[in-house]
């Protein structure tokens, strides 16, 4: 049977490599996705142009301005979903309760936005590339109703090294290999069930730049596996009554498709 094509919308902040890894093999056959639409959070995003020159809608919502527009108390009844919401987020340490609200209200009236625009796609998946916020319980809880549909790549083995600097934490370690994870997101700091991951050697000779290179090789693989394994129902995801989550890729050829990464980590 062949796979049913996902629709994605792809959420970035910069470059868009990741982006433009799915875009190609989208055009190329090998990604059994239509990017429908690609958001970014910021207006100077070079992802945006990749997606423009694909012919994908592309979208700014501009987190900053959101922001700025929203200075000052929100109402009432805004504050008592806030405080809701900020019970079940797991990543602003704002000691300071109304300074955390405040934070938090400004997140989600950016991402009412990114949700009016993204559903006006129909999407199955929203992928995170290279999307430099954290997404609150208001976007996890819209998309998560009755299954996963948020995943994050991270440039990290996670649950080492969560956060933005995934590279050069690996690196400044010392560590000797470094990794890659796709996850589906949660409510807490790249800490959801990981899907898929793949690892790479740190030589002795190797600088923070070199790495880099090398992850976001394998990076571009892993995703697009992900999404692959999606379209053809191969993630299984296992939640335990005592609250533990699995993922299991059933796909036969999983063994052979990980010697693959290693063999290309290597070369
Ligand atoms: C990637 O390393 C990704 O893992 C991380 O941000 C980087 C984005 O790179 N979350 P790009 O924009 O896809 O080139």
């Amino acid at each position: 049977m062949t796979p049913r094509k996902l629709r994605i919308a792809v959420l970035i902040s910069g470059g868009g490599t990741n982006l433009q890894a799915m875009i190609d093999r989208a055009a190329d056959g090998t990604l059994n996705a239509e990017i429908v639409a690609v958001l970014s959070d910021r207006p100077g995003a070079f992802g945006l142009q990749r997606a423009e020159r694909a012919g994908i809608p592309a979208f700014c919502v501009d987190y900053a301005s959101v922001a700025a527009r929203a200075e000052g108390e929100f109402p009432a009844d805004y504050r008592v979903v806030l405080e809701e919401l900020d019970r079940k987020q797991n990543f602003l340490r704002i000691a300071d309760s109304a300074k955390r609200l405040n934070r938090l209200g400004k997140l989600v009236l950016a991402e009412q936005e990114l949700i009016r625009i993204i559903d006006s796609f129909h999407p199955d998946y929203i992928c995170l590339a290279g999307f430099m916020r954290l997404v609150t319980p208001c976007f996890i809880g819209h998309y998560n109703r009755g299954k996963r549909r948020i995943l994050n790549i991270h440039p990290a083995l996670l649950p080492s090294f969560p956060g933005m600097h995934g590279y050069e934490d690996t690196f400044a370690y010392g560590c000797k290999w470094g990794g890659v994870t796709v996850h589906f997101v949660d409510e807490g700091e790249d800490t959801g069930p990981i899907i898929a991951q793949a690892v790479y050697p740190i030589w002795p000779d190797d600088d923070r730049d070199g790495i880099r290179a090398r992850g976001l090789q394998l990076e571009y693989e892993i995703y697009s596996q992900v999404i692959n394994w999606l379209a053809a129902d191969e993630v299984a995801v296992n939640e335990s009554p005592d609250g533990a989550v699995r993922v299991h890729v059933t796909d036969p050829g999983y063994p052979e498709i990980l010697r693959g990464w290693v063999r290309k980590a290597m070369a």
